[in-house]
Parts: structure tokens; sequence; C-alpha cells
């Protein structure tokens, strides 16, 4: 029986060595935040932080990662959804099919960790997500009203949202 550190939990898990990590968060696991897009590197629907550092888990063997590096996923961030970035991604409704976005806002938390203020060429060079509905613009939005400290004035999208309120 091998092991993961996961969400802050060391979790044991049974599966091939070159087996991706995505494969086991979300079948041994249960972690079905993190999703499959492409499998190849490329859409970053799968992303995770592996000790703080955003990792495409589609293509990572689990055999790679070891019992004491810290991954964290998706359901990790908030045990409510109250992290900044998932709060600004509410406030903006940035999500239309959803699909992309848990990947999203993984990247979007480690580029904010690292540069909480970012400029437009910092979040081209780490938002290297794709998202087929093309929420890209308020994913950049959303992104400038974390560094605003949550203003979601800031964001001028002048989005009225269905209780009369607007951001
Ligand atoms: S599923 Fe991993 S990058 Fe697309
Ligand atoms: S919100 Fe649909 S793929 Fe990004």
């Amino acid at each position: 029986m091998a092991k993961l550190n996961v969400n802050g939990a060391v979790r044991d898990f049974e599966a091939e060595g070159d087996t991706p990590l995505l494969w086991v968060l979300r079948e041994q696991l249960g972690l079905t935040g993190t999703k499959y897009g492409c499998g190849i590197a490329a859409c970053g629907a799968c992303t995770v932080h592996i000790d703080g550092v955003p990792t495409r888990s589609c293509v990572r063997p689990v055999s790679t990662v070891a019992a004491t590096e810290k991954i964290l996923t998706i359901e990790g961030l908030s045990p409510d959804g109250s992290h900044p970035v998932q709060k600004a991604w509410a406030a903006l409704d940035v999500p239309q099919c959803g699909y992309c976005q848990c990947g999203m806002i993984m990247a979007a938390t480690a580029l904010l960790r690292d540069k909480p203020n970012p400029t437009d060429a910092d979040i081209d060079g780490a938002m290297t997500n794709i998202c087929r509905c093309g929420t890209y613009n308020r994913i950049r939005a959303a992104i400038k009203v974390v560094a605003q400290g949550g203003n979601t004035k800031s964001a001028a999208l002048a989005i009225r949202h269905a209780d009369g309120s607007t951001t």
C-alpha cells in the first residue's frame, strides 16, 4: 500500500507506478474536483499543487510523488469555498460550464501567492489553462479583484446579478 499526502492527510492507495496522479486522486481518493480534459498536459483541467507548485496531474506518474510531498487539490483549498480566489470567482460569475474552473482556480491561487498584484503579463504567463467556454476575460478580472483585496467594483464588468446587485 502506497501513501500520498493530500489536503493535509496521509492517504493510502494501490495503483501501478505509471498511473497518473489524476486517476489516483479521482478514482481511489474520491477527489473528483480535479478534472480530466486532454491527458497530455495541454489544458490544465487537472491542475493540483505539489509542494505549492501547480502541476498537471494527468501526466505525473503517481510513483514520482513522494509521500512527503504535500498535494493540494481544489477540495483542500478551503473547507467552505471561502478562499479569496473562490469568492472572487463566484462574485464575478466566472464559471460557465465550470469544467475547467477547478484547474483555473488552482493556477490562479499559485500565481497570487507568488505575485499578489500580478500584471497582465504575469497572468498571461501563469494562466496557460484552456477554457472552451471562453471565460478568460472574467478570469483575468477575478484575479485582479483578489489583488485588490476582494473589491469587486474594481473589476468594472457591470455584471447585474439576480439579486439586483452589480459588480
Ligand atoms: S487533463 Fe491534464 S492538462 Fe489536460
Ligand atoms: S467554464 Fe466551461 S470550459 Fe471553462
